[in-house]
């Protein structure tokens, strides 16, 4: 068959494995003519089984997941959708403005405050934007810095090269809390945002957010949270019962938020949001945005980075808070966290080993119980080794677990017997 013989060939056809060229990895020319699906289909497919996938239980420490089946549906049906022409897709952007209506009721947005947001690339976009948004509307400092603690996600360090931005870190204390002293101290005129950690990378761990706002209402300074990862697990954990400082926007010191629905929200990737009190709303264009003069919905102002930015995302994960509801996510969200409890029982079983901070969400951190770095690094390859995947974090010596949506139980069981076994062969 050739490949221009119709215009329209089924996925079946396409994917039925016939002629084999196992070197067309190593060709080093672009492609002078098309080629029958046939001749690639098979070193494609073999290529790609290098990647973990999700469902062999071995993914134990990344913050993504696969999506949920109605989200991926929804992506698929609807993949054509360009939110950067919102004239073009007047459907799409409205659901996006709903979508951000009903994630900032999530995270304590009440009927009196004026906000809005965009769904966003993720978490490293949404901070972005953020400090972007934090230096626009203060143009007479100079020499900006923002001021953070050192658990800061490293999208921080992307945003002071790119904006010319001095970070400012306020050291950790023993517990991996914030030194808030230090913290205070290192707030000056130039500092145009304090930050708040919402869910740390390494650890889960949720800064003291209300005594930042504190702070920010003392030296009038604009917060913003990074609850990339917490932001969408924090609102269920605390409905079953767990508490936490404020970190939302029912402080009413919170500027703007960061949250990823590509994590546990179970939407497909890429997809963050950026949420924004009185300003970065469709109906507040006068601050920190940038006009889209010539398309379809010309006029619009926009705080993305992307231009061309896919719609799908908007729609499938619009779709799936309606599918779910808050009780279908909290079920989902509660099996994490029981996981975690389960994985932090099975921990307490091996000496040599110590949980690094009481887990506060579905993220967990061990070091050795005599903490030293070549031993971590030891163990983290011996465990990919054997097919386990960590995240490793070097420099504060730890490795993490994310109980994500696609661990299981039995997984557990399966990687704390090869973990015993590694610590009686290699240490
Ligand atoms: C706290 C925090 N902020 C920001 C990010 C960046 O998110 P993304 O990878 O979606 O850009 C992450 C990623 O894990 C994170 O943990």
């Amino acid at each position: 068959m050739e490949l221009s013989s119709k215009s329209y060939i089924s996925f079946d056809e396409i994917f039925s494995p016939e002629i084999f060229s196992p070197d067309i990895l190593s060709t080093v020319t672009f492609p002078k003519t098309g080629k029958n699906p046939k001749t690639w289909q098979i070193p494609l497919e073999n290529t790609l089984k290098n990647d973990i996938p999700y469902n062999s239980g071995r993914i134990l420490g990344a913050m993504s997941t696969p999506p949920h089946e109605i989200a991926a549906k929804l992506y698929a049906k609807y993949i054509d959708r360009n939110l950067g022409d919102r004239g073009l897709n007047p459907g799409t952007a409205k659901l996006e403005n709903h979508l951000v209506t009903l994630m900032g009721n999530l995270l304590g947005v009440d009927d009196s405050t004026q906000f809005g947001g965009n769904m966003t690339s993720g978490g490293t976009e949404s901070n972005l934007i953020a400090m972007n948004l934090a230096k626009t509307l203060q143009p007479h400092i100079q020499r900006p810095n923002i001021v953070i603690s050192e658990a800061a996600h490293y999208s921080f360090e992307k945003i002071s090269h790119l904006m010319n931005i001095e970070l400012r870190y306020a050291p950790l204390l023993p517990d991996f809390t914030p030194d808030m002293d230090k913290f205070e101290a290192l707030i000056d005129d130039n500092t145009i945002s304090l930050v708040g950690i919402a869910g740390t990378s390494a650890l889960g761990l949720v800064d003291p957010i209300d005594q930042m706002a504190k702070l920010a209402r003392k030296y009038h300074k604009f917060l913003h949270v990074d609850g990339a990862f917490g932001g969408f697990v924090l609102p269920f954990l605390e409905e079953l019962g767990l508490k936490y400082p404020q970190y939302d926007f029912r402080l009413p010191e919170v500027s703007t938020f960061s949250v990823d629905p590509h994590k546990m929200g179970m939407n497909i990737n890429p997809s963050g949001l950026f949420l924004a009190r009185n300003s970065g709303s469709d109906k507040d264009h006068d601050q920190g945005g940038f006009q889209i003069p010539y398309l379809a919905g010309g006029g619009h102002q926009t705080f993305n980075i992307l231009g061309t930015r896919p719609g799908a995302p908007v729609i499938a994960f619009w779709g799936l808070i309606q599918y779910l509801g808050f009780q279908g996510f909290s079920q989902i969200i509660k099996k994490s966290w029981n996981l975690t409890h389960l994985l932090q029982e099975y921990l307490s079983d091996i000496p040599q080993l110590q949980v690094v901070a009481p887990p506060q969400m579905n993220v967990l951190g061990i070091q050795f119980s005599n903490p030293n770095k070549n031993n971590t690094r030891k163990l983290n390859q011996k465990l990919r080794d054997r097919g386990w995947y960590l995240g490793h974090f070097d420099q504060c010596d730890l490795l993490r677990f994310v109980m994500m949506p696609h661990v299981s139980s039995e997984h557990l069981g399966a990687f704390i017997g090869d973990l015993k076994q590694i610590l009686r062969d290699y240490f």
